[in-house]
This record gives structure tokens, sequence and C-alpha cells, in this order.
């Protein structure tokens, strides 16, 4: 049994088509990674797998139990999913370890020695215990989103999905986020990973999937996708995320003036 098992997804906002007919399957222990131009549908997908948004028609299993089943206990299935976003959205008047407890009392009753216990573990895993007693304000946005990042594997998630959860840092704080990440990948968590980062997807994905245009237009281990991409859309992508600089006017159609 895969962990999420999607077939012929598709989710249309009004006219817009977003998602075409998506198939894509996610085995445990898995790192799969998302590539794809802006608007080609990579947060929708991630979004369609715990229901954050509702599929027009498909089918999406996660751990075997069918999300898209109007009968099915989504609130049950989001227990087991851990979601990291671009924006860490933490709360600001809690500290760093009442926002690693908070879901897990709430959401799991969990009693608050377990809870602390629970939390101690993971900020110690994301390198941020030191900074328990702080608040999210007093971080940089790079320890804010590890705290992100802890609060979600309190849960327990059995499945982890990031959208682009480095795209709003500074550069310099990119590194310690996928240092976490590739911690999380090599100790065996099943995750699923919309990225820009061309080179933490190369050296830690076991598979890369490339979208365009709301379909996966290829996919496989990464020294193929990225050494030999057999789809013209997937070279044109590449070539432009790989050598931005190398992108010629022409090709965007940018006029000289004379
Ligand atoms: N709630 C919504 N209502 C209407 N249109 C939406 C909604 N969410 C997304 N879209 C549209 O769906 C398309 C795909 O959006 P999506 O956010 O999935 O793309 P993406 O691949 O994640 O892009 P990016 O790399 O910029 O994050 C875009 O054209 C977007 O404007
Ligand atoms: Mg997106």
């Amino acid at each position: 049994m895969s962990t999420i098992e999607i077939s012929g997804l598709h989710k249309s906002f009004g006219a817009l088509e977003v998602l075409r007919g998506i198939d894509l399957s996610v085995e445990a222990g898995e790192v799969v990674c998302v590539i794809g131009p802006s608007g080609s549908g990579k947060s929708t997908l991630l979004r369609c797998v715990n229901l954050l948004e509702e599929p027009t028609s498909g089918t999406i299993r996660v751990a075997g139990t069918e999300v898209t089943d109007p009968d099915c206990d989504i609130d049950a299935v989001r227990r087991g999913i851990g979601m990291v976003f671009q924006q860490f959205n933490l709360f600001g008047h809690l500290t760093v370890r009442e926002n690693v407890t908070i879901a897990q009392r709430r959401v799991l009753r969990r009693s608050r020695a377990e809870a602390e216990r629970v939390a101690t573990a993971n900020l110690s895993r994301v390198g941020l215990l030191d900074k328990a007693g702080a608040y999210p304000a007093q971080l940089s946005g790079g320890q804010q989103q590890r705290v992100a990042i802890a609060r979600a594997l309190a849960m327990d998630p059995q499945l982890m999905l990031f959208d682009e959860p480095t795209s709003a840092l500074d550069p310099e704080l990119v590194g310690e986020v996928l240092a976490v990440m590739r911690g999380l990948a090599a100790e065996g968590m099943t995750m699923l990973v919309v990225t820009h980062e061309m080179a933490f997807a190369r050296e830690v994905a076991h598979r890369v999937v490339f979208m365009d245009g709301g379909v996966v237009v290829e996919q496989g281990p990464p020294a193929e996708v990225f050494g030999s991409p057999r789809e013209e859309r997937t070279r044109t992508f590449l070539h432009r995320v790989l050598e931005p600089a190398r992108v010629s006017e022409n090709e965007i159609g940018v006029q000289r003036k004379e």
C-alpha cells in the first residue's frame, strides 16, 4: 500500500482547470520532490492531499483511506499529515515550546507532561531546544521555519508535506532548514516536497516529479530527470532555473531598443 495514491485528479477553480489528470503515488519512506514553473498546480496538488482544496474529480488515498470519499473522517487523516508552508504561521503570542505543545494538547489530548516531553525531543531534533522559551519574533526566519517543522513532527505524522518551505527565507537561512529536511529524509520520513531548491531535490529526492500546466510531464530518479530529461518542456524549465543568467532575451521575447 502506498502512503499517497492519487489517481485521475482534476481540480478547477471556476473555469480555470488547474490540475488536469494527475496520477501519482508516494511510497512509505520515499522522498518525492515536485518541481515546475509558477502556476503549474504544485501547491494545489499538495493541498488536495489533505483536502485543503476539494478535488473536482479523481481519487486520493492516504495510507489506504480514501480522503475523497464523502464519508471519510478527514480530521483523522489530517492528524497523520504534517504540513509545512512557505509562511510559518506560528502563534506570535506563544513561546516556541507552547507553539509545539498546543496542538498536541488540544487535538491529540496529550497530557502536559507528555506534550512537553515530545516538544523537547522535536525541538532538539531541529536544533532549537535552547530557544524553547523564546517568542517567534525573537527568532530568524530559518529558526521559525524549524519550529514549524518541529510543531508538525510533534504530532507523529506518517507523512510530511512541504510547500516551498525555504522560499520566504533570506538565502543564508535556507541551508539550515534544508539540513533539517535532509535529516528527516535520512530517518525514513515519507515526504512530498514542492521546492525550487534543485540541488536539494537532486541530492535528497528518491524521485523528482516535473509538473507543467496541471499535468505531470515527467518523473523519475533525480539523476535522470536532471541529467537527461526526456521531455522538451522539462529541459526548457531546467535550463531556466539552473542557469537563469543564460536565458536569452530571445527566449522570453524581449525586444532590444535599436
Ligand atoms: N483558490 C484559488 N482560486 C482561484 N485560482 C486559484 C486558487 N488557487 C490557485 N489558483 C490558480 O491555480 C493555478 C495554480 O496555482 P498553484 O498555486 O497550485 O501553482 P504553483 O505551481 O504552486 O505555483 P507557484 O510556484 O507560484 O507557487 C494558478 O493559476 C493560480 O492562480
Ligand atoms: Mg505554490
